[in-house]
């Protein structure tokens, strides 16, 4: 058996065209654009990229995209002022400081400035308690992405055994969240976990989220499993080129899954996606305005 490849860069294409028509009905209707603020502190070329494409991606919905590039050395007060401005300013209603942040800032105290509301993250604790208490916070873009496009394709996943393998605060711990609001038995392994490949084999959904190149073996997959790969590696390959992987050793885990993200082209596509649709629920919530369908 081939497990059916689940397409994310043609399934975020969907969501955001679907964004947009959103985005103009908000206009037309409610003279209201949404409007996104993104912070990048420093020069890592890999938050300068992830920067770049929500930019691009914002404007391409129609709405209001707003860039603050800070120095390397800016200070934590300096940068919690700029938040605190973002706060105030009634054309934003999404907030996203892009990490990591350099070591001299307190990277909590950072988002817990955020208003919540504009929090389009949901990195804030209010956000993070609401979605583990049932509530209507901002959900983390990455594990919601995640979410869409499991329900896509299994439809319900009540009862389903789930492992998410990672536990950090932006994928692994909401994506555990999500998955037991959708009634799966959910499982949180980790790098201490005892038997990874047993707890891999016996579940029905695969999240790998932990960052280790081809950590989880496509020999573990349960048949017929489905399988999201949330890890983007960039390794060394023998001739000295480089390409990317993902947590998960894709060609062996085809074999066994019954369907499967590829990387790149799978999860990454949604995480922006998502974080517009946040931003358009964000600016309705702000307003008091009816989400269009
Ligand atoms: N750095 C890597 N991924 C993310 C993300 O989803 N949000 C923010 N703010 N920073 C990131």
């Amino acid at each position: 058996m081939t497990a059916s490849i689940i397409d994310g860069k043609m399934f975020a294409k969907n969501l955001k065209e679907e964004i947009a028509r959103k985005v103009e009905t908000l206009k037309i209707n409610h003279n209201l654009t949404p409007g996104l603020a993104v912070i990048l502190v420093g020069t890592d070329p890999a938050s300068q990229v992830y920067v770049r494409n929500k930019n691009k991606s914002t404007n391409a919905a129609g709405m209001n995209s707003f860039e603050y590039l800070m120095d390397d050395n800016v200070s934590e007060e300096d940068l919690i002022t700029k938040v605190k401005e973002l706060n105030k300013d009634p054309i934003v209603h999404g907030i996203l400081v892009q990490l990591p942040l350099p070591k001299h800032i307190n990277e909590a105290a950072v988002i817990e400035t955020i208003t919540p509301e504009k929090d389009v993250d949901g990195f804030h604790v209010i956000n993070s308690g609401l979605l583990a208490t049932g509530g209507k916070g901002m959900v983390p873009c990455t594990p919601q992405g995640c979410i869409m496009m499991l329900k896509n394709h299994l439809g319900n996943l009540s009862g389903l055994d789930a492992v998410v393998v990672g536990r950090s605060n932006i994928v692994g711990k909401p994506m555990a969240q999500l998955l037991l609001n959708e009634s799966c038995t959910v499982t949180i392994a980790h790098s201490r976990t005892k038997n990874l490949a047993e707890v891999v084999g016996r579940s029905d959904i695969v999240v790998a989220a932990v960052g280790v190149p081809e950590l989880v073996k496509g020999d573990w997959i349960k048949k017929g499993a489905t399988v999201i790969d949330v890890g983007i590696n960039r390794i060394e390959m023998e001739d000295g080129k480089t390409r990317l992987v993902g947590d998960v050793e894709f060609k062996a885990a085809v074999q066994r899954a019954g369907a499967i993200t590829p990387v790149p082209g799978g999860v990454g596509p949604m995480t922006i996606a998502v974080l517009l649709q946040n931003t358009v629920t964000a600016a309705c919530r702000l307003l008091g305005v009816n989400e269009p369908e």
